[in-house]
């Protein structure tokens, strides 16, 4: 439905916000010349070698797609200056934590961003004085697949002067499969992806979420796309099959070992040039693991081009490929599997945490904290039983259409982030109606004190301090109870509770939480809807 149905995506097209006046400022920093350099290694060659420039070219990022398009804005829902909102963020992390020294200790991790340049010189411009913000990201590298235009290191200003970058400008597009062949040349141990044409504004929160586990594939998706992928999702447990596409180009991390290991799989199974150009499908499909999806909306730099760099405005042929290469990749994937000797080349394994323990959902708005909740509208991958003999994608989606989840107007409108968007009037619904012990929640970037929660829903919840209880954590792991919850009669209406609380002293030193957890204590007979949650110096 999705390649017909264009009209699913009109909030998200364009969200195109006015950063001109940002741009032309920085017009004169942009210095190109032809000269360029050619790196080569072996590994290079060989994959360089059956990619032949093609014009027909598509991929799933749009960082070689130069084609133009129109689209204007319909609906445009996020009308923010782009520059006022990159000036107003800043990191919690500090540039202290990242030293070699420090990080000995404290389990951060350094990261390197991936970059790929094709054109837009002025978003990559922002985009890496944007990320150079975040002192994980340490390491910088830019790959260049456009010959005609050369770009060097001082074309960019950075935030943060632990940051190194480098530039390679390629003689060859070797289109999103420079993401891979760059990250496995990245000092650190893992990497950073993010398309030049996006601004992913959930850093913080998003590397979060990465550092409980890092070996996963994190992902920013789109609400809609978040709904998308799950049709994307292949199970088949007597195969150890268990993987999902994700998109990466809105900000993902990946290990390098993960990426390593998908150039290993390339050397071995062979893809023909044009599937290597959906180098994105193999890559997450072949970790043979669920990613770990954030949904949120995002913000696009192009407001020319504004959602081309999704997949919506592909025409049926382009579908129809993406969805040929979906279906090869789990193909190859099942029948790798299905031979001992695949557990080599792929992780039989599924890692943890399993796809239904993980509670995070959505990055608050405002890049503090995450949205949790163990309440999943969606059905588990595993209920669509992938037996390797469907003849194209739309069969298995077919059967995901058939389970009971939201449909995508009820997902636009009621998807995790709208509890902590900033906005009281938008809401998120739990869809399914919650039990005893489950819950909602929030995990905070850096750890805070509170002994009050206000909840603002669109429902009567006046007895919410009945129906909850509430606990914090310091690791997300050991959970301690609060006690003598009772309701706060200012600022009381039938949709707006303040409930008060004492917790135990986890910190010890100081009565700190990383983790609150708002768990039912009885069984509802209706969905949740949660718009807004804030605390002792934080709303959301
Ligand atoms: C670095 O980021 C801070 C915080 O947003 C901003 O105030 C400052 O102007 C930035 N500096 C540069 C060189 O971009
Ligand atoms: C595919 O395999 C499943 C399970 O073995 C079976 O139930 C189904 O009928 C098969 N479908 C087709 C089209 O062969
Ligand atoms: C709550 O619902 C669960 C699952 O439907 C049920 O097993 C349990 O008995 C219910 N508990 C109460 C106290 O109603």
């Amino acid at each position: 439905m999705f390649d017909t149905d264009q009209t699913s995506l009109p909030q998200y097209r364009n969200q195109a916000p006015i950063y001109s006046r940002f741009i032309s400022r920085r017009n004169n920093i942009i210095r190109l010349t032809l000269v360029g350099l050619l790196l080569g290694t072996t590994i290079w060659i060989t994959l360089i070698k059956p990619l032949v420039e093609s014009e027909s070219s598509i991929i799933l990022s749009d960082s070689a797609n130069a084609e133009k398009q129109n689209t204007e804005p319909t609906q445009p829902m996020w009308q923010i200056d782009i520059k006022e909102v990159i000036d107003g963020r800043f990191s919690l992390f500090k540039k202290e934590q990242f030293t070699e020294v420090a990080l000995n200790k404290n389990g951060m991790i350094p990261v390197t961003a991936v970059l790929l340049g094709w054109k837009r010189m002025e978003s990559l411009q922002i985009v890496v004085n944007y990320i150079s913000k975040y002192p994980f990201i340490k390491e910088i590298l830019i790959w260049n697949n456009n010959n005609k235009m050369r770009i060097y290191a001082k074309d960019f200003i950075l935030n943060n002067s632990e940051v190194t970058l480098n530039v390679f400008n390629s003689e060859k597009n070797l289109h999103d499969l420079s993401k891979y062949t760059t990250c496995s040349m990245a000092k650190y141990d893992y990497c950073y992806f993010q398309d030049y044409n996006w601004l992913n504004l959930y850093m913080d929160s998003l590397y979060t979420n990465f550092l409980n586990n890092p070996s996963l594939i994190h992902s920013n998706t789109m609400p809609i796309n978040y709904l998308e992928h799950k049709r994307w999702m292949f199970a088949n447990s007597d195969k150890n099959l268990h993987t999902g596409f994700t998109r990466l180009g809105c900000g993902s991390f990946a290990s390098r070992a993960k990426v390593q290991r998908f150039l290993g799989q390339l050397g071995s199974i062979s893809l023909m040039k044009d599937r290597l150009k959906f180098a994105d499908v193999y890559f997450s499909l072949w970790t043979n693991q669920y990613p770990y999806q954030l949904s949120n909306p995002l913000i696009t730099l192009d407001k020319k081009d504004g959602w081309k760099a999704g997949v919506n405005q592909w025409n049926v042929d382009q579908w129809n490929l993406f969805y040929n290469n979906i279906l090869d990749a789990t193909q190859k994937l099942y029948t790798a599997l299905a031979v001992k000797s695949g557990s080599e080349l792929f992780a039989p394994e599924e890692e943890q945490p399993y796809y239904n323990d993980r509670d995070t959902r959505a990055p608050c708005l405002n890049d503090n904290c995450l949205f949790l909740t163990n309440i999943d509208p969606f059905p588990h991958p595993s209920r669509v039983y992938y037996a390797n003999n469907i003849t194209h994608v739309h069969d298995q989606e077919a059967k995901f259409n058939e389970l009971d989840f939201p449909e995508n107007s009820f997902w636009e409108n009621h998807a995790y982030h709208h509890a902590v968007d900033l906005n009281e009037r938008t809401c998120w619904n739990s869809f399914k109606i919650p039990k005893i012990g489950d819950y909602f929640g929030l995990q905070f970037v850096e750890p805070i004190f509170s002994e009050k929660i206000t909840i603002v829903s669109t429902k009567d919840i006046r007895n919410f301090d009945a129906s909850f209880n509430i606990l914090v954590s310091l690791d997300g792991n050991e959970w301690l109870k609060c006690t003598g919850i009772h309701s706060d009669s200012i600022g009381y209406t039938f949709t707006r509770i303040t409930l008060k609380f004492n917790c135990p002293d986890i910190a010890k030193t100081k009565q700190l939480f990383n983790y609150i957890r708002v768990e039912a204590s009885r069984n509802f007979t209706e969905p949740l809807e949660i718009c807004s949650l804030m605390l002792d110096g934080l709303s959301v």
